[in-house]
């Protein structure tokens, strides 16, 4: 697939997403966002890929949050439906994907950029990353999905102070509030990507599926995220991988999944 705003590679297994606007510092456009959707969409659906990294290009910004130039003049109308499309397509699409979703944050990670990093299953940082919500700053709140987000991973006092202030975190507070898992310095970043998604590559694919969906239930209204895993947990037993993982661990052989 061509992109313009956007990379898309992939290696032994792994997808890797970068946004490529760093004159722009990453901020997310209308196309970009559209973009992402398609490469995202095409890297769940491609049986070889088995994680996917997300991360931005240059040194200095993972993405720095929506473009600012774009909507500057939208009114109520507009406004919401800039919302609406984009946790559809991009934040709310890339947290329900069944094939896993690192973001590597390499640097400023604002706004729509935090927030996309936020809809990835998990994080790691470099140590020159700096996240916030800086929306009340320029009189919009965070719009995709930020505050339901990061509350979930950092508890609701210390996300009110974040999005109340508008202020950034660095790398090592990001960690010690568990926004991130690791922190690592910049060129370690995506190998350390690749060495996570060595490890996630190891098991079945078709389980990490069923359990993401599991996990993500416990934020959903209106779903039982007891009941999900009970279903997903039986479900587990219908499929090839179940059979392989089981026969691999009585055989005393590694297991060599059939996959999604
Ligand atoms: N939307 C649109 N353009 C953006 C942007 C955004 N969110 N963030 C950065 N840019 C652009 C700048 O306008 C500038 O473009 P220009 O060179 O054509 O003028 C370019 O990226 C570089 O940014 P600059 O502000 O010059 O870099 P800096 O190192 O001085 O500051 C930041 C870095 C991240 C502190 C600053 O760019 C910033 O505050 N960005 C906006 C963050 C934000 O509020 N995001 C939430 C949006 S809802």
């Amino acid at each position: 697939m061509n992109f313009e705003n956007i990379l898309s590679t992939s290696n032994q297994g792994v997808a890797t997403i970068t946004i490529n606007r760093p004159s722009k510092l990453n901020a997310l456009n209308k196309a970009t966002i559209e973009e992402l959707h398609q490469a995202f969409k095409a890297a769940d659906q491609d049986k070889d890929i088995k994680v996917i990294v997300v991360t931005g290009s240059g040194e200095k910004a993972f993405v720095a949050g929506a473009d600012i130039s774009e909507f500057a003049n939208f009114d109520v109308e507009n406004g919401g439906k800039l919302a609406a499309k984009g946790q559809e397509i991009l934040f709310d699409y890339v947290q329900n994907l069944s094939t896993p979703v690192i973001a590597a944050v390499n640097g400023f990670a604002l706004g729509g950029g935090l927030e996309l990093a936020m809809s990835a299953h998990f994080r790691i940082a470099s140590d020159n990353a700096k996240m916030g919500l800086p929306e009340v700053s320029l009189g919009v709140i965070p719009g995709y999905g930020g505050t339901q987000r990061l509350p979930q991973l950092i508890g609701k006092g210390r996300a009110m102070e974040m999005i109340m202030t508008a202020g950034m975190i660095d790398a090592q507070t990001a960690l010690s509030y568990g926004l991130v898992n690791h922190v690592v310095a910049q060129e370690e970043l995506l190998p350390l990507a690749e060495k996570i998604a060595g490890k996630i590559m190891k098991n079945s694919s078709v389980a990490i599926g069923k359990a993401i969906e599991a996990v993500n239930s416990n934020y959903k209204d209106g779903v039982n995220g007891f009941e999900v895993e009970i279903e997903q947990f039986g479900a587990c037993f219908g499929t090839e991988d179940f059979k392989e993982g089981t026969t691999a661990f009585l055989e005393k052989r590694k297991a060599d999944f059939p996959g999604k």
